[in-house]
């Protein structure tokens, strides 16, 4: 079996900045689900925060990075769903579905907090394969610009 994880750190002033400065940058990032769950809230930008957080950690936990996903487009592709209880839940679409069943990958789990100015996600995979493979994203990244 294999591990993968991610984590990334948030500052939600940033990301509001961002947000609010064109409504291009919401619809590149964020799913219609996500975007509804957000702005259903009293404050958006936190959740708004977490899931970016949770997207990154997912690049990062898959081993590709900003770099082989362009600006644009592929944070679409992980969307994190909230069930009932609140608790969110991962799914990846697209060229990052086909790299997870490629990669084996039999669980996922996406972890978010946010507090005062920052948003944190954890992000982990478990895998069929070995650690000796090879990272995910290693001299992969052309699979992406599908
Ligand atoms: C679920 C809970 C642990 C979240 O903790 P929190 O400190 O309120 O908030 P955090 O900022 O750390 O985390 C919020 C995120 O937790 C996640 N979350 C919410 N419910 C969850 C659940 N049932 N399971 C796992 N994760 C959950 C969500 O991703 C949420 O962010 P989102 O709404 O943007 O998706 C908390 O609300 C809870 O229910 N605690 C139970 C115990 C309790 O009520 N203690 C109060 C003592 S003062």
């Amino acid at each position: 079996m294999r591990l993968y994880q991610g984590i990334d750190l948030l500052e939600i002033d940033r990301l509001k900045a961002a947000y609010d400065r064109q409504e291009a940058f919401g619809l590149n990032i964020y799913t219609e689900a996500e975007l509804a769950y957000c702005n259903a809230r009293p404050d958006p930008y936190p959740h708004l925060a977490g899931r970016f957080a949770a997207k990154e950690a997912c690049l990062k936990a898959f081993g590709v990075g900003m770099g082989g996903f362009g600006a644009t487009g592929r944070f679409r592709e992980v969307e994190v769903e909230s069930t009932p209880s609140g608790k969110p839940v991962l799914l990846l679409h697209g060229s990052l579905e086909k790299m997870a069943r490629r990669l084996k990958i039999g669980q996922m789990t996406v972890s978010i907090s946010h507090a005062d100015n920052y948003a944190v996600a954890s992000v982990m995979f478990l895998g069929e394969g070995t650690a000796e493979e090879g990272a995910a994203g290693e001299g992969e990244t052309g699979e992406t610009g599908e």
